[in-house]
Order: structure tokens, then C-alpha cells, then sequence
């Protein structure tokens, strides 16, 4: 177990028909003007849009739209929401969607209070964000649990870097899984797949010794493949919604990462991926993470080979430690195809509805791989040349 210090994390309200019990407890009279910030639009199909009207309006409350939060939020979004915020003199923040319209929030919520630039303070000056507007995470597509935490992942689109900056943290969080049964299968898998992510780029950090974090984090894994496999089958089961939902904002609100190191190179490598092509988070972790844990078998096999057992259920008796980890990545990546998310770069390709990039253009992977931050926490630290292998290797 590393050292650590554990802070509280946001209160969360969760449940069906959760929303007016926490409006009501958290949103004080004081409060004049609401910014009900939202993506393309969902939230008007669905009626959620409605009924915060509807509510705000029951208490004689104004409310501004900042509509068009685009997936892989942009820094350019950043400015214009803040803008907005400080002209119309916002005193609360409902961000209404999933990762990309919170995360683009909770920055929203810190450069509203401040003149700087908030890129230059936090990579070049590093001075980090100590005030914010009020902000409330009302999560509509779960996977990312960003909810429950203060990192916001932005695209800057003039140095072309997806990073995690940090932003506001939630000041309450509402949790109502019947709002998931409206996302498209593929967007509520690749979120669940992204929330498996989390879990193992936890998992496979250091230190290399197992404690109470890891078996906990085993229990959510397994609990996320059992409910993707039930989602799939059942698309209507709110219990199944339910269980993927706490299962994002668990794998993302500290618990599971007490006393370890994360890895989290898979996110790093993803994020530049995404930077430069626009493709959907989940399905790019999803494509790069098996190829990933194959070249990094031998520097943590026995956790591998945990992994396998313990949450694939792979039959490990009698196999040698390094036989029993490489059937833990190819149970990880048969399960990747069984649940219909893209195994190679040329199947995200062919997912792709727009983009900025070719996923299978090599010299723009020579250009992710040279941009992408090498983590601390992975059991091997990699260089640009061989991230630009793996690249290479999942193109096919
Ligand atoms: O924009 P609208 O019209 O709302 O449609 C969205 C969007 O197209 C749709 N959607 C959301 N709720 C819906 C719905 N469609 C129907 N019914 C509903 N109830 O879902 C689509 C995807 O939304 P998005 O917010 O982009 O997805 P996700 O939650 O996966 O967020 C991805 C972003 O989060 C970042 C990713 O990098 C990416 O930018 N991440 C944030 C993290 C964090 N802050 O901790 C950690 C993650 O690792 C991740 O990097
Ligand atoms: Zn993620």
C-alpha cells in the first residue's frame, strides 16, 4: 500500500426519479440564474431539458442555454461557456450529459472566476484552480465517472493535445439511471468499456503486492462484464443500467485508487488518438489496451495472470504464470469482439462518422506516438518508437 490522503467526494443523489429531490435539497434560494449546459441535443429528445425548465420555473428561477458541447470538448468550448457564464451573471451550473459535457463544465465553472488562462496556469505555470462558479453533474450516459472527480479531459485544438486539466469538482451529482436507456448501444457499451478501462489501468499500476484497493477493484470488473454482457441482452433493464452506472463513478472517485500508483497509459496513448482523430474514447481504448498489455506481459505477469483467474475466470491450473497472463488478454480481447467494439484501428476507422484524421494513416500515428505523455504508474516505462509499434500493430 502507497501512502495516501483521502478527501471527501461530491454527495450524490441516485436513484429513479432522483432529480427534483436534489434540486430541491441543493440548489439554494439565493440562486437567481441556472446555466443548464448540454451537448447536440439529446436532452430535448428525452424530456430531461423539460423537466429542468419546468422545475427552475416551479421557483421563479432564470436559466440560460449553452448548447453544442461537442464529444472531445474543445478549449475554444471552454471559452465560449465561460463567457456566457460571466455575461449572464450565472450563480449555478447544471451540466446535463456525460464525460464531454461535464468535463467541459467544470473547466467552464473555473475560467468563468478568473482572467488567466487556465492551459498556460496549469502546463506551463502550474498553478491550479481554487474558485469556481457552483457546478452539478446530471449524468446522462455513464462510463466516464467523470462525475465524481476534478479532472476534465479538453482538446486543445492549436497544439493538438487532449490532456486532463483540472476543473471544478461537482458540488452535488445526480445519479438517475433510467436517463442511460436512451443512448445508442454502442455509446453504452464503449462507456462501459471505458469504465472497465479505468478500473484496470488502476489495477496494473504499482505497487506490484495486492491490497484491498485491487480486491475491490476485482469485484467491479467483474461486475462491469457481467452487466455489459446483461445490457446487451436486455437493453431496457434499469437494475443492469443501475449497476454500470455506480460501477463509472466507482472505478473514477478514488476509492479503488487508494494506496496505489495508476497506470494509465492506455488513457494517455487513447487521448492523443483522440486528439488527433475525433474517434470515441471507449471504442479507441478498446482497439489500443489488449496490444498494449501484450507488450507489457513479462514486466507484470503475475498481476496478469491474477487478472486472468480473478476476473475472466480463466481455468489457470497447472499453466505456467506467463501462460495464464496471455490468456487473460485474450479472454480481455475476445470479450472486446463478443460485445461488438472495433479490435483494430481499421475497424474504428470504419465506425467513424466524421473525424479529423486517419486512424490508419502512419505518418499521423508517428505523430500520437510522439506526443503521447509516458505515465509513471505503468509497469514499464515505454518510449514514442515502441507506442508507435503498437500503433503500428493494431492497424490490421
Ligand atoms: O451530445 P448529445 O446529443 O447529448 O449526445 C451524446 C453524445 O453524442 C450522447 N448521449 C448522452 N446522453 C444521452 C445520449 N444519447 C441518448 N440518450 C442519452 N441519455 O452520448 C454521446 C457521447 O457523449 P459523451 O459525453 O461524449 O460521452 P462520454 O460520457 O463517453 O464522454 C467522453 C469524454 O469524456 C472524457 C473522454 O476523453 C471524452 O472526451 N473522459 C473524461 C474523464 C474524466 N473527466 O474523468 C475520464 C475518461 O477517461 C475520459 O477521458
Ligand atoms: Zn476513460
Amino acid at each position: 500500500m502507497e501512502t495516501f490522503q483521502y478527501m471527501g467526494m461530491p454527495k450524490v443523489y441516485f436513484g429513479q426519479g432522483i432529480l427534483k429531490t436534489a434540486l430541491d435539497a441543493e440548489i439554494p434560494e439565493t440562486v437567481h440564474t441556472v446555466m443548464i449546459a448540454y451537448g447536440g441535443g439529446s436532452i430535448k429528445r428525452t424530456g430531461i431539458f423539460d423537466s429542468i425548465v419546468d422545475y427552475l420555473s416551479s421557483r421563479n428561477m432564470k436559466y440560460v442555454e449553452f448548447s453544442g458541447i461537442m464529444p472531445n470538448p474543445t478549449y475554444a468550448k471552454v471559452q465560449e461557456g465561460a463567457k456566457l457564464a460571466v455575461d449572464a451573471q450565472v450563480d449555478l451550473i447544471l451540466a446535463v450529459g456525460g464525460g464531454s459535457v461535464i468535463d467541459c463544465c467544470k473547466v467552464i465553472a473555473v475560467q468563468a472566476k478568473t482572467d488567466k488562462d487556465l492551459w498556460q496556469s496549469e502546463f506551463v505555470d502550474h498553478i491550479y484552480p481554487t474558485d469556481h462558479i457552483p457546478l452539478a453533474a446530471v449524468t446522462t450516459v455513464s462510463g466516464t465517472g467523470s462525475e465524481m472527480n476534478n479532472g476534465a479531459v479538453i482538446t486543445n485544438e492549436s497544439t493538438l493535445q487532449k490532456n486532463g486539466m483540472l476543473g471544478a469538482m461537482a458540488d452535488f451529482v445526480v445519479l438517475d439511471p433510467s436517463y442511460t436507456l436512451t443512448v445508442p448501444m454502442m455509446q453504452a457499451v464503449s462507456g462501459a468499456f471505458d469504465t472497465l478501462s479505468h478500473c484496470m489501468e488502476t489495477y496494473f499500476g504499482k505497487p506490484a503486492e495486492i491490497n484491498v484497493s485491487d480486491e475491490m477493484n476485482e469485484s467491479v470488473m467483474r461486475n462491469v462484464i457481467r452487466n455489459i454482457r446483461a445490457m446487451i441482452k436486455d437493453p431496457k433493464d434499469v437494475k443492469v443500467r443501475s449497476e454500470l452506472m455506480w460501477d463509472a463513478s466507482m472505478a473514477e472517485n478514488g476509492i479503488l485508487k487508494i494506496g496505489k500508483i495508476t497506470d494509465f497509459q492506455n488513457h494517455m496513448l487513447e487521448h492523443q488518438l483522440g486528439a488527433y482523430t475525433d474517434c470515441n474514447h471507449g471504442q479507441g481504448l478498446a482497439v489500443i489496451h489488449p496490444t498494449v498489455y501484450r507488450h507489457l506481459l513479462k514486466d507484470n505477469t503475475a498481476r496478469f495472470a491474477r487478472f486472468a483467474k480473478e476476473v475472466f475466470g480463466v481455468d489457470t491450473e497447472g499453466k505456467s504464470e506467463e501462460q495464464a497472463a496471455s490468456e487473460g488478454i485474450d479472454a480481455l480481447q475476445a470479450f472486446i469482439r463478443e460485445i461488438g467494439l472495433p479490435c483494430t484501428l481499421t475497424e474504428l476507422k470504419n465506425n467513424m462518422r466524421h473525424g479529423t484524421g486517419d486512424p490508419t494513416d502512419p505518418e499521423l500515428l508517428r505523430k500520437i506516438a510522439d506526443s503521447t505523455i509516458i505515465t509513471k504508474g505503468c509497469a514499464r516505462q515505454m518510449d514514442a518508437d515502441e507506442i508507435y509499434t503498437i500503433l503500428t500493430e493494431c492497424i490490421a
